[in-house]
């Protein structure tokens, strides 16, 4: 997911190795050398580190994102017979952790310009049976968490981040993963805080969700080999604990490096016919991509890819368009936005390592591309198809 493996720019994941190198070796044979590799003192270090970076009581660490989201609505008690409402423009992990549950999602539209859940469309999804939502804080950008809260308080719903894309992001200065009553994170190497393999974790500042998380990513232990409640196996190994350690500390340097590259591209590429991000009033984007609309967007890609940049669609296919969903009874509100957006949406290369030079040689490319009169017709407008 999310790479951008054919770049002729360095892929992210080997440019965050190679920036950081000895440090990360060095972490890595202090964990080979001391020989405990699961559930040491590097995943416990790494829980407290990162759930004081949040300003979140506790934070659990897990094997991956997906399990993050699964493990989080299991805490709260999500199950068969439960509807809980997200996105259909999403990473599809984020409507399959609902659906591991045996709990039934419900998908609504997002906002044009954000690509985060439209919260007009949530209030109408609301059912008896609702009885949690997740806001995705997709590409980066906070979803628009007072209205989510106000409705899940206004109908007792949980609320569960999904931030596998926003490690960082802040809205009104507090971290997405602070203002829902859990949220979940991934590790995948390709994000902002990447490990060098799988992994995830889960935050709250709820002491009984916590217990119940900690509980279920471990087949139910309190104690060793005594099974409280039916788990499941989900630990983030000490390697890859040891690893985001180091990587946790300069996290906010790379995402002020992501913002620098992202007013760079606004900058260089404003006016010329494509939507481009924004963020909203008090939020504070990470750009886990850069992501902008045309609908030249086929012949765009095409063109970056014979000059030697590669380009992602995240994503091409809405969830509920996926095979393994279609055939499905799921509950959705009209998806025009979703279906619209996906044919237009182009993430540009993204990461902290590329250069000034390289982000000018990409626009450079995408302006002889309109220049060639490939790319010419100007993108809808935000408003056009909300
Ligand atoms: C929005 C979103 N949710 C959930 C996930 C799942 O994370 P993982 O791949 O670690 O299971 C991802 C990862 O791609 C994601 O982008």
């Amino acid at each position: 997911m999310n790479d951008q493996r054919n770049c002729h720019l360095a892929p992210y994941p080997l440019a965050s190795y190679l920036a950081r190198k000895g440090e990360i070796d060095a972490a890595i044979q202090g964990v080979l050398d001391r020989g405990m590799y699961i559930m040491g003192d590097e995943v416990a270090s790494f829980e407290d580190e990162f759930s004081r970076y949040l300003g979140v009581k506790a934070a659990i660490g897990v094997g991956n994102g997906t399990d993050a989201l699964q493990i989080a609505l299991k805490a709260c008690g999500v199950g068969p017979g439960d509807e809980v409402v997200t996105v259909s423009h999403t990473a599809v992990a984020t409507v399959a952790a609902i659906v591991l549950c045996g709990a039934d999602p419900v998908l609504v539209d997002v906002d044009p310009e954000t690509y985060t859940m439209d919260v007009r469309r949530l209030r109408e999804a609301l059912t008896k049976k609702t009885r949690a939502v997740i806001p995705v804080h997709l590409y980066g950008h906070p979803a628009d968490m007072g209205a989510i809260l106000d409705i899940a308080e206004d109908s007792g719903l949980y609320v569960i981040e999904d931030c596998a894309q926003s490690h960082g992001a802040t809205l009104n200065g507090r971290k997405t993963g602070v203002f829902g009553d859990i949220a979940a994170f991934s590790f995948y190497p390709t994000k902002n805080l990447g490990a060098f393999g799988d992994g995830g974790i889960i935050a709250t500042a709820d002491p009984g969700l916590a217990g119940r998380a900690r509980l279920l990513r471990e087949y139910g232990w309190k104690r060793r080999y005594i099974s409280e409640i039916h788990g499941q196996n989900s630990r983030l190994d000490e390697l890859q604990a040891a690893i985001l350690r180091v990587k946790l500390r300069h996290l906010d340097e790379d995402n002020g490096r992501r913002r620098t590259i992202a007013g760079q591209y606004c900058r260089l590429l404003d006016g010329k016919g494509y939507v481009l991000p924004i963020e909203r009033k008090g939020v504070e984007h990470v750009y886990h991509q850069y992501v902008l609309r045309t609908v030249r967007r086929d012949r765009l890609k095409e063109y970056l890819a014979d000059h030697g940049v590669g380009t992602a669609v995240h994503y091409p296919v809405p969830v509920h368009l996926q095979p393994a969903f279609a055939g499905m009874r799921i509950r959705r509100l009209p998806l025009g936005v979703t279906e619209n957006i996906c044919g237009q949406i182009l993430s540009l290369p993204m990461h902290p390592y590329l250069s000034t030079a390289e982000v000018e040689n990409v626009c450079a490319l995408i302006e002889r591309c309109d220049a060639r009169g490939e790319n010419t017709a100007p993108a809808d407008s935000p408003t056009a198809i909300s």
